[in-house]
């Protein structure tokens, strides 16, 4: 088993690079099953998310070439089956992807459901909905099988009354090869939508509104292989701007499309930080305590949920008591309870947090319960003086490429460690 080990208390100085969006990336590699043809992919983050993802394509039949280290090379044409079993997506929470994207190839999909990150339920019932509205017979069988399958997928108009990333992206993958137009209606507006987008129409497909809360799809009957490049990651920079916001110092976050950051850089300077903008760079100056400030999280260009562990631990060592409220899952307050065990002093109740900010945080052995709250166990880590150690690290492999190296070019003091199991189970 591994683990961080923190020595919390110094400031963070220098730049560090962000890597390809994951979720965004663990939407594109599924499209490129839609391709007759070879994609070639750029700007793939080295995360386990993508590992895994990958690792399905080559199951059912996808020729998976890594070029160099952040390029994918995915030949399609090959893909014989539309069955992909348990034993591929059981790890990979968004392996529903695959069923629209098999939809849309084959207009059959057989998909075993996912596991994934433990917060709240994670129904997909607005994406099965989705693929209904196109036309698809869809059934949940035996062993968590989703079954879907179409005659031939037809355009229709699709209401979403929650706004959802996932379910948003599903249809676009069933509906960029159905017969007519698709209009999503209150359709999700992250970055990520936006990029699958520009990846499907360099496919040939007829994608048009991406980023607004109404997308149109004319269906095209081919789509062939295409170059791409994966955007900036939105949460990773902005966990590292939370993070020199927190220790102090002065960092810059290269290689970001500001526009996606509005929202935290907001959040950053109502804290009190210096947040400079560049053209694609953020310049994060802590040098002062952080000042209170109120959170609610909301679909883009709101402040995004998978920054609220972030902030919140931000909050925790801020002036006064902020207000924190999270909007889109029902239970992702869970990393509060060891945010309590280095001090903070924090009030959970139901979708909102009541953190009363506190000097400092004590160093204390934590774990990570999902991918955004092992990344603000490593914020409360690096601000509080001491030896923070961190397990369930496997969570943070999953959406962060090279963590440890990114934050020790900052000057942190933060190592990953084997431990024998046995000294696993005594800690925390
Ligand atoms: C995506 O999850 C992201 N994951 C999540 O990021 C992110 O938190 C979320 O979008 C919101 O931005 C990936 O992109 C792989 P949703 P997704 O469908 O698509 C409800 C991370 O840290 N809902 O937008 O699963 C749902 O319960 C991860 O990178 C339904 O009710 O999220 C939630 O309350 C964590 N029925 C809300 O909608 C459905 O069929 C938003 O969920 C689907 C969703």
């Amino acid at each position: 088993m591994e683990k961080f080990v923190i020595n919390g208390g110094k400031k963070l100085y220098g730049n560090v690079t962000i890597s390809g969006a994951k979720n965004a990336v663990v939407a594109i590699i599924p499209a490129a099953i839609l391709a007759e043809g070879v994609c070639i992919i750029e700007n793939i983050p080295n995360i386990n998310d993508v590992t895994m993802m990958l690792r399905i394509l080559k199951g059912i039949g996808a020729e998976v070439t890594m070029i160099n280290k952040d390029t994918v090379r995915i030949d399609s044409s090959n893909i014989s089956t539309h069955v992909v079993p348990y034993e591929l997506t059981k790890h990979m929470r968004a392996s529903y992807y695959l069923i629209g994207a098999l939809l849309g190839r084959f207009s059959k999909a057989k998909v075993a459901m996912p596991g994934g990150c433990d917060f709240g339920v994670r129904p997909i019932d607005l994406h099965l909905k989705g693929f209904e509205k196109l036309g698809a017979k869809v059934s949940v069988g035996e062993s968590a099988m989703v079954e879907a399958d179409a005659e031939q997928l037809e355009g229709n108009f699709i209401y979403f009354d929650t706004v959802s990333v996932g379910a948003t992206i599903n249809v676009m993958l069933a509906a960029v090869k159905a017969s007519g137009l698709t209009v999503i209606e209150n359709a999700a507006k992250e970055p990520h939508i936006v990029d699958l987008a520009n990846f499907l129409n360099s496919m040939g497909a007829d994608v048009r509104g991406a980023g607004t809360d109404v997308i149109k799809i004319r269906g095209v009957d081919m789509l062939h292989g295409c170059n791409y490049s994966i955007i900036p990651d939105q949460i990773e920079a902005g966990t590292y701007m939370v993070a020199a916001a927190a220790a102090g110092g002065d960092v810059t976050v290269c290689n970001v499309i500001p526009k996606h950051l509005e929202s935290i850089m907001a959040k950053l300077i109502e804290c009190g930080v210096q947040v400079i903008e560049g053209d694609d760079s953020v310049r994060i100056i802590s040098t002062e305590r952080p000042k209170k400030c109120n959170v609610k999280t909301l679909p883009h260009p709101g402040f995004p949920t998978d920054m609220q562990p972030q902030i919140t631990t931000l909050l925790a060592i801020a002036e006064g008591t902020s207000i924190v409220s999270e909007s889109v899952w029902d239970n992702r307050f869970k990393y509060v309870e060891q945010l309590t065990r280095m001090g903070a002093n924090i009030r959970v109740d139901g979708k909102i947090a009541i953190v009363e900010g506190v000097e400092k945080l004590n160093a204390a052995p934590v774990k990570a319960n999902d991918l955004r709250a092992g990344a603000a166990m490593i914020i409360a880590g690096l601000a509080a003086h001491g030896r923070t150690e961190i397990e369930s690290i496997v969570f943070i492999d999953r959406g962060y490429e090279n963590v440890v190296e990114k934050f020790q070019g900052l000057g942190a003091d933060i190592e990953r460690v084997t431990v024998p199991d046995k000294e696993e189970e005594q800690a925390v």
